[in-house]
């Protein structure tokens, strides 16, 4: 069924695992991240990005991931991935989404509280839950140096503010991680995660988690990380499933035969996610 994500985060926290949060692009994709939860009795967010509600549109991302919902055991939550403006957010109201991110990290302090309250006091009443964003999490292509990506990082006393101004259902912070394929191996300021976690109580947010090694994922969990997203891993694992079968088949016509394989590929790195995460059986 599909629920709202601020409980589903709230029993994690409790519970000391977290939920994985999987980027859909296409009904392939939203089968698989709910397939993945219901094989594993875990809950689950699906979420749509900018690029995905671009590429296949609000109302069927909603539409496919209602029907998988309605049709699994497991709770699912439906969410928005870095929403831009209160007009999108009120777009995924209309599209019964039980959850959003307002990304205001790009905006000073005092903007982004703002942004994020005018968001909370709108969809809180209908039941749906609120990310927002503190710290900047670039992306992998934007090339910077250490020291210009550390000052980017999530300030622990803003974070203190910007949560109790707010009262957001969750935070996503910067701390060291970032969007699309890593170059090196990321290193996470874990003394600055425990450090947010000391002063803020609210569930915390790491996003750019695919290429981050197990372990580091893990102590993140230990350390108060009770959201994790993951798209770029999700892209390999389809992609690589479905070029294998059109390299190897290059006479192949049949969608199904490529997206068919892509679809239980990404079965399985989701399922592989989900146990790592600690949130098998959790359903
Ligand atoms: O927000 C993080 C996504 O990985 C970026 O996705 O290219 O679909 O907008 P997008
Ligand atoms: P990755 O693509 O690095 O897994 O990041 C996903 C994400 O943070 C979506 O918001
Ligand atoms: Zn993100």
């Amino acid at each position: 069924s599909l629920v709202s994500m601020a409980q589903l985060l709230l029993d994690a926290q409790q519970g000391q695992y977290a939920v994985g949060a999987f980027n859909c692009n296409n009904m392939e994709i939203v089968q698989a991240i709910v397939s993945a939860a219901e094989a594993e009795k875990s809950p689950v967010i699906v979420q749509a990005s900018q690029g995905a509600i671009k590429y296949a549109g609000i109302e069927y991302i909603a539409a496919m991931t209602r029907l998988a919902a309605e049709q699994a055991s497991v709770p699912v939550a439906l969410h928005l991935d870095h929403g831009t403006s209160f007009a999108q957010i009120m777009s995924c109201v209309r599209n019964s989404f039980t959850s959003v991110m307002i990304d205001g990290s790009k905006l000073p302090l005092e903007e982004n509280i703002a942004l994020t309250n005018k968001v909370i006091e709108a969809v809180r009443p209908l039941g749906i839950s609120v990310e927002a964003e503190l710290g900047k999490i670039g992306g992998t292509e934007d090339d910077i140096t250490v020291s210009e990506k550390e000052a980017l990082f999530t300030d622990p006393a803003e974070a203190e503010r910007f949560v109790s101004e707010t009262k957001v259902d969750a935070l996503a912070i910067a701390i060291g991680t970032a969007h699309g394929q890593y170059k090196g191996i990321p290193k996470l300021d874990f003394q600055r995660l425990t450090e947010i976690r000391k002063r803020v109580n609210v569930p915390i947010v790491l996003h750019g988690s695919s290429g981050v090694p197990d372990e580091a994922i893990q102590k993140a969990i230990s350390l108060g990380v009770c959201k994790v997203n993951i798209d770029t891993n999700i892209r390999e694992a389809f992609v690589a499933a479905a070029r294998k079968v059109m390299v190897d088949h290059p006479q192949e016509i049949d969608p199904r035969k490529m997206l068919g394989p892509a679809r239980e590929a990404t079965v399985a790195i989701i399922r592989e996610k989900i146990r790592l995460f600690g949130s098998s059986g959790k359903a």
